[in-house]
């Protein structure tokens, strides 16, 4: 077929012809296009209407009622619904609520709440929210915003990442839509209920009272929420996919784009959409020929180019390319619409025999299956902790992360393509309902593009697993899958029923727990399907404590206990590190979360599987992991060497390592030497004597590495140490500050506790603190915090304006520490006003 230029086409004054459009073109479906490989097109034009705006600030918060519509500003009060465009008519344009609180998102008030000793929240973290707690379990949010009176023509949307749970949207008084999951992104079109010129009042009535998981789930607007404004000739949310095929020394790319004409009049177009490397660079162009869209249209416009020699991503080497997509009007020649797509190209191939292979080399999945909130925020975490969380297990050697049990926020997944993770993407419930594949069918158009994810889980434990029913429901769902993404393989985590129901159906399985001998016999049974672990070890522990303790709900952490159903790091990373046919594992979990407190629950309030704790601060294990799945040389000794009461009593020593041979010394004095035995550690029963405990670790006959532990004097002063000295003067980025306590020699005092007061000044504030101890009834959202075993952490988040933020901390008996921030000056994000 010809390739028309846009050119030609004004040149010839045919606008359209039967040459370049058909009458499929003109109803939705997929049409074939042309392909340009030529790099040399001018560039993109960066006049493209479209705006995304970040409506993260000024929005009024107040809690509701669930069952009290006096206390619920009305809500669900005789006909509610009666008539269009007055709904919640109490809140509109008179209301002043300027007694609500101010608040930015993202926002979680769940974590704001206080713990109740109350067993039915349990698996919640203890926070009163449920039908038993109507005062505490509905949120309402309302954010007024003008819009100028030359956007109307324009289509604007409002998009969600993420509100948990069951939204009521309301714009201007007009029901705009109610989105149930509290995970799913969602969008509206608004171009319709907007005042144009004038005040916009947009209401987010959240009600919590349901969970959908058996974990802390937060409550509120905890993602961000932003404001699209586009022609009405534009690509369709989540519209792209650019899909790079590996072949020989070149990549193939194939590029679909869906655009709308959401307008009343025929539009004639043309897509061209050019690569860029990282350093903005065109290395290929796709260019479609142009296209006729009759009014209120969508079309799918597939064209095909190729990147010679493309740089591969890989945990190792996150290679990333962007694809600037430009929608041209063909009789104007101007762009209506530009959007961007990061993505990344690499093979990925699940082999039953051989394990998972990334661009053709077989790599284990050394993964970690995670909630996602963190000490401080909960649920509401400012983009930079994604960063942050991704970084700890990266250092810990993981290269996978399952998103257990739910679609993640976007920037976990730009956090995972940028640092390089493996991603298992999940959604939240197993089921073809229409809301269910509503979830996964945003899901999967909205994360399809990042090289990270390379598979999509449709389901975690469920009843259904071995049935008929469970099969048929997830074949729809497989079916949604391969549609809107055949690039990647379906997995389902299942619990049992393997080789029955799901099982047939989807293409890789999955195994939560039940090691060894289910999965031998099933790799015997099915020797054609490829397999991985979803949920594989489960090491309960409690950083810094070394004996169990029911009362106070700590468990100690060695790496000796487990549920009934999982088993320690040791165990099952030996097993699937003995089978190559497995692609490898997701451990349960990184770092811990709030809810589930397993063993123990009250006092606990969150659990215990993490290796990693709520603020990140690593447990012993995270140096199991660290000895056995990454490159650098480990030594690790513990416990600490502070054990007054207890001299003469015999201590466990344990060292993760790698090295060949590990000695210790007590005071100086040799106690032996150990080979260590690949995927396991060393230890020693020890009579305790205060001083110095000593490993020296041996590679090759040399002594490689020391690792020591110290009897420390009493807690003397506080040091504090920032993940970064520098943040952006956004508004939004945070610095991680870890807190120490220390004693007169400057060493870590491991059992202090002392309560220590924050004092920030500058541009900043403190969005949270923490410490990681598992049974603390102290506020997230405070200035002070007491230290958990020596250390505790405090967030502290820029503001707009940039320059000093000083950080001070105290704590009676103790010299203070003083640490300086510098929030620079940084663009803003486009936000609405
Ligand atoms: C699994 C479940 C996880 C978590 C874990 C605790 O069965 O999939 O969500 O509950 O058990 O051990």
């Amino acid at each position: 077929m010809r390739k028309w230029t846009r050119r030609e086409v004004l040149k010839s004054g045919v606008v359209v012809s039967a040459g370049i459009t058909s009458a499929a073109a003109a109803i939705p479906g997929k049409v074939a296009a042309v392909t340009s490989p030529s790099p040399a097109l001018p560039p993109p034009e960066d006049t493209s209407p479209r705006e995304r705006l970040l409506m993260d600030f000024g929005w009024r918060f107040h809690l509701g009622h669930a069952s009290d519509p006096a206390q619920d500003f009305g809500f669900d009060g005789d006909g509610m619904f009666s008539k269009t465009g007055d709904l919640v008519e109490s809140l509109q344009d008179k209301f002043d609520d300027s007694k609500w609180r101010a608040v930015d998102l993202p926002h979680d008030w769940a974590v704001e709440l206080d713990f109740q000793n109350d067993p039915g929240l349990v698996n919640h973290g203890f926070k009163p929210l449920d039908r038993n707690y109507p005062a505490t379990s509905i949120g309402w949010y309302r954010r007024v915003f003008e819009i100028p009176a030359g956007d109307l023509g324009k289509r604007l949307h409002i998009e969600f990442d993420g509100v948990f749970r069951d939204c009521t949207v309301i714009l201007n008084g007009q029901f705009i839509g109610r989105n149930m999951s509290g995970y799913a992104p969602f969008s509206y079109d608004v171009t319709d209920f907007l005042n144009y010129g004038a005040k916009n009042i947009l209401i987010v009535r959240v009600d919590a009272t349901q969970g959908e998981g058996w974990f802390y789930e937060g409550a509120g607007i905890y993602r961000h929420v932003w404001l699209t404004k586009t022609d009405p000739l534009h690509v369709a949310h989540g519209g792209i996919y650019v899909r790079p095929e590996v072949q020989g020394e070149t990549a193939a790319v194939t590029i679909g784009a869906e655009v709308e004409n959401q307008s009343a009049d025929v539009r004639t177009f043309n897509v061209v959409t050019r690569l860029l490397d990282k350093n903005g660079t065109a290395v290929a162009t796709a260019e479609t020929q142009s296209m006729r869209a009759d009014p209120w249209t969508t079309l799918t416009l597939v064209a095909q180019t190729g990147i010679p020699h493309p740089l591969l991503w890989s945990p190792e080497e996150p290679n990333l390319y962007r694809a600037v997509t430009t929608v041209q009007d063909a009789n104007s020649g101007k762009t209506t619409d530009q959007y961007a797509t990061t993505f990344g190209i690499r093979t990925i191939k699940f082999d039953p025999d051989e394990g998972f292979f990334l661009n053709g080399k077989p790599v284990k999945i050394k993964g970690m299956c995670n909630h996602q909130d963190h000490a401080g925020v909960g649920s509401a975490l400012p983009d930079r902790i994604q960063y942050y969380r991704i970084e700890k297990l990266k250092e810990m050697g993981v290269n996978g992360y399952r998103t257990s049990h739910n679609p993640p926020t976007p920037e976990l997944l730009d956090a995972c393509d940028q640092l390089g993770m493996l991603v298992m993407d999940e959604t939240r419930r197993m089921s073809s309902d229409p809301e269910a594949i509503g979830d996964l069918e945003r899901m999967i158009r909205r994360d399809r593009n990042h090289p990270s994810v390379i598979i999509w889980s449709l389901a975690n434990e469920e009843p259904l697993q071995g049935s008929g029913r469970g099969a048929r429901i997830v074949s729809s769902m497989k079916r949604l899958a391969r549609r809107l993404d055949p690039s990647r393989p379906v997995t389902t985590a299942m619990d049992d029923g393997w080789g029955e129901g799901v099982s047939g159906v989807v293409d890789v399985q999955g195994f939560n727990y039940h090691h060894g001998k289910e999965i031998d016999d099933f790799h015997q049974r099915f020797p054609k399907q490829p397999t991985i672990g979803t949920e594989t070890g489960s090491t309960v522990s409690t950083r810094g404590i070394y004996v169990n303790d029911k009362e106070q709900g700590y468990v100690s952490a060695y790496d000796v206990n487990h549920p009934e159903w999982a088993e320690t790091a040791e165990v099952w990373w030996k097993i699937y590190a003995e089978r190559r046919f497995l692609s490898g594992g997701f451990v349960w979990t990184g770092f811990d979360y709030r809810g589930e407190p397993t063993p123990y629950e009250w006092p606990c309030i969150n659990s215990h599987f993490g290796i990693l704790d709520t603020c990140g601060f690593p447990k012993d294990n995270f140096y199991y992991y660290q000895a056995w799945w990454s490159d650098k040389p480990v030594l690790h000794l513990f416990p600490h060497w502070n054990w007054p009461g207890k001299e003469g009593q015999e201590i466990d020593v344990w060292c993760h390592s790698n090295l060949e041979k590990v000695e210790l010394f007590l005071n100086g004095k040799s106690l032996g030497a150990k080979e260590v035995a690949r995927n396991s550690h060393v230890e020693w029963k020890v009579p305790y004597k205060p001083g110095v405990i000593e490993a020296r670790g041996y590679k090759g006959g040399r002594q490689v590495l020391v690792d020591k532990r110290e009897t420390t004097g009493g807690p003397a002063k506080i040091l504090l140490r920032p993940d970064r000295h520098e943040i952006k003067a956004d508004g939004e980025d945070v610095s991680l500050v870890e807190v120490q306590v220390l004693d007169s020699q400057g060493r870590l005092v491991p059992v202090a506790g002392n309560d220590i007061v924050f004092q920030l000044s500058g541009n900043g504030k403190i969005i949270g603190v923490g410490n990681g101890d598992p049974s603390s009834h102290e506020p997230d959202k405070a200035n002070k915090r007491r230290a958990f075993n020596g250390l505790c952490m405090v967030i502290v988040q820029s503001q707009k304006q940039p320059g000093e933020i000083r950080l001070e901390a105290s704590s009676p008996g103790l010299e203070p520490a003083t640490v300086a921030l510098t929030s620079l000056s940084a663009t803003l994000r486009p936000a609405l006003a």
